[in-house]
């Protein structure tokens, strides 16, 4: 799970596994001590967006890092609904829109079962930001490619359903909000920062 924080307090960012994008951060933070992990972590998200072919999001450093953990199970569960990613992502101030937007965070990389119990990735070129995981996503099944309850869960809530079309349909819209909504995710002043916790 990967930690960032705002000026004010700290943010949370589901993203599970991220224990490991932690570790490789590692050594960068010994090399440059005066940036705080929570920064270094959004910045790195940032970066890999970028990197990989997506949109170039506006980053914003001044996060503190803290040494209190927020409460465990406040991460999206990935077997359940549209009224649970609702109840997740209102609390931080975020809308239907970005639910969505920050949902096409999943067209890159891959779920790995010892990790989340769930398997493979949910697009053809993992290594590639792109919208490609909303065009999967109107396709149904596809052999190979992983849905998630909760993926499948934007196809059967019409509020959801239709940033699903617009961004399969329109990069260039998929791009904008993305960046607009990581921003936003990323500095809500009641997220959530902490070094030490899983
Ligand atoms: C909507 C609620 C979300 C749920 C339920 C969810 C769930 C998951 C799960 C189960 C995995 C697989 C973990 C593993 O097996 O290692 C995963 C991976 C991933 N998630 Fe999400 N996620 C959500 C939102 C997000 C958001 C908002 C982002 C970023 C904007 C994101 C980015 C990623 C990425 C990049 C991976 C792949 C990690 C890797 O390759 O190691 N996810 N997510």
């Amino acid at each position: 799970m990967v930690r960032s924080g705002s000026r004010r307090s700290t943010a949370t960012i589901p993203i599970k596994g991220s224990r490991f994008a932690a570790d490789l951060l590692e050594p960068i933070k010994q090399k440059h001590p005066k940036i705080t992990y929570a920064d270094l972590y959004q910045l790195a998200g940032v970066v890999a967006v970028e990197v990989t072919g997506g949109p170039t999001i506006d980053f914003v450093p001044g996060r503190r890092d803290s040494s209190v953990c927020p409460e465990a199970g406040r991460l999206p569960d990935a077997k359940q609904g549209a009224s649970h990613l609702r109840d997740v992502f209102y609390r931080m101030g975020l809308s239907d829109k970005d639910i969505v937007a920050l949902s096409g965070g999943h067209t890159l990389g891959k779920a790995r079962p010892e990790r989340s119990g769930f398997d493979g990735a949910w697009t053809k070129d993992p290594l590639k930001f792109d919208n490609s995981y909303f065009v999967e996503l109107l396709k149904g099944d596809s052999e190979g490619l992983l849905k998630l309850p909760t993926d499948k869960a934007l196809m059967e809530d019409p509020s959801f359903r239709h940033y699903v079309e617009l961004y399969a349909n329109d990069e260039e819209a998929f791009f904008r909000d993305y960046a607009e909504s990581q921003k936003l995710s990323t500095s809500h002043p009641r997220s959530t920062s902490c070094k030490s916790c899983e």
